[in-house]
């Protein structure tokens, strides 16, 4: 299985911090925050990734990263995005880095207490489809700037609403997805949503629809931390205290 972290978009709600630099490359305790994505793929078993970003601090990544090698990657390939034209945009630009192999993806915004080694694990059997992680979250508030899974009367996702006014459970969808290389397919049919950008939930949707899509709840502190400012210190305090990615 290969990997890619997305470390697009404008950032906009961390501005100004975010007029200077890349949002992945401020610090979440004594670390730029890419580290922690790229941290989190290579425990969960996965060597070799892509990490795509765009805007004008592309090259801090190469300077961080460089090969990869250091940081236990195999080979570390780098994808330009040349407008945030959404995530599901941003994985398409892998399509060739990946092949016919399944992929996980990962934001580079989002930070978890420990390894998802075991969803990769079980995505492996799984074999087809698509496989993510959700987080349980009791606040609706937050829950408004988060994808939220619907459930049916199994437990099944029924539907994933992106940022709902009402949420419908006290799930979050983290961005940690699992996918077979038909996504890339999806993503070819996708249309722009309103805000004009490719949509991952449209994605996962899709396989909703047809009945391919499982899900883990991630055990453990899950953040987003480009959510909002707040976010991002709740992120950075939970990490200096205990920790990240661990087994
Ligand atoms: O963090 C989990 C949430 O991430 C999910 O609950 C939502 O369902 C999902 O849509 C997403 O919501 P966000 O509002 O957090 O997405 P955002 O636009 O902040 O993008 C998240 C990351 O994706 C960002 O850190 C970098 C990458 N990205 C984003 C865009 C729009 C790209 O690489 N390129 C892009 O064009």
């Amino acid at each position: 299985m290969k990997g890619v972290i997305l470390a697009g978009g404008t950032g906009t709600r961390l501005h100004p911090l975010t007029r200077i630099t890349n949002k992945h490359l401020l610090p979440i305790y004594d670390r730029p925050m890419i580290s922690y994505a790229i941290e989190a793929l290579v425990s969960a078993g996965i060597n070799e990734m892509m990490l795509v970003t765009g805007g004008t601090h592309a090259g801090e990544f190469l300077r961080l990263l460089g090969s990869g090698h250091d940081h236990g990657i195999d080979r570390l390939s780098y994808g330009y995005q040349d407008r945030p034209g959404g995530i599901a945009e941003a994985l398409g630009l892998a399509e060739h880095f990946i092949g016919d192999e399944p992929v996980l993806v990962m934001l580079a915004d989002n930070i978890v207490e420990h390894t998802f080694r075991p969803t990769v694990e079980r995505f492996a059997h799984q074999g087809q489809g698509a496989r993510i992680l959700l987080s349980q979250e009791s606040d609706p508030v937050h829950l408004r700037h988060l994808g939220v899974p619907e459930f049916d009367d199994q437990q099944r996702i029924r539907r994933i609403h992106e940022k709902p006014d009402d949420p419908p459970s006290q799930y979050a969808v983290t961005g940690i997805y699992c996918y077979s290389p038909d996504v890339f397919e999806v993503i070819g049919a996708l249309v722009p949503s309103g805000r004009g950008e490719l949509e991952i939930t449209d994605v996962n949707n899709y396989y909703v629809e047809r009945g391919a899509m499982e899900y883990d709840v991630l055990q453990g502190f899950w953040g987003d931390a480009g959510e909002s400012i707040d976010a991002y210190y709740v992120v950075n305090d939970f990490v200096r205290q205990h920790g990240a990615n661990k087994g």
